[in-house]
């Protein structure tokens, strides 16, 4: 028997201002996706931006569905957008943040479990770490220097080679 230990390292900025500028020009990105978000079910709106090492910003937002488990959060559409229409790019950082219709979200909102999977594949694939950022409704901004370090244990295609 034996016993590992897990550690993740993040810096918390007190608000936009305190980033380097290329990440408050990103979340503003994020902010402004975020009100484009089709979220009329659970009135929680969530926004992405990606920076891309060809200079390229790509968005994304929830867009949910009566169907509830057909919806898709802001990340994975952001991701997989970006995927899709730049997929020999470099995805250098993301920034999230979350708004309620209904109440201030006052803390950080992290990338739910599957969304961290997701962006984990890029990092994995374009062999360098995405910076992720994260904030609320305007509050501090959480910043992981990677998805990995959001993500330990992560699954990735090692586990279906053969050896
Ligand atoms: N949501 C995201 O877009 N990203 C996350 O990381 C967590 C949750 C969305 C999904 C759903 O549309 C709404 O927020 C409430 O869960």
């Amino acid at each position: 028997m034996k016993k590992i230990e897990i550690k993740s390292t993040l810096t918390v900025y007190s608000g936009v201002d305190e980033l380097p500028a290329e990440v408050t020009a990103l979340m503003a990105h994020a902010v402004r996706s975020r009100a484009m978000a089709y979220a009329p079910y659970s009135r929680f709106q969530v926004g992405a931006a990606l920076l891309l090492d060809n200079g390229e910003v790509v968005c994304g937002n929830n867009q949910e569905n009566a169907a509830f488990p057909s919806g898709l959060c802001a990340e994975r559409v952001a991701v997989f957008h970006a995927g899709a229409t730049f997929p020999d790019a470099v995805i250098k950082a993301v920034a999230i943040c979350a708004a309620s219709l209904d109440f201030r979200v006052k803390d950080a909102v992290a990338p739910c479990g599957a969304c961290r999977q997701a962006l984990a594949e890029y990092e994995y694939r374009q062999k360098s770490p995405v910076a992720v950022y994260f904030m609320g409704d305007n509050t501090e901004v959480y910043h992981s220097p990677s998805v990995r370090e959001l993500l330990p244990l992560v699954f990735t295609e090692k586990s279906l080679l053969q050896k």
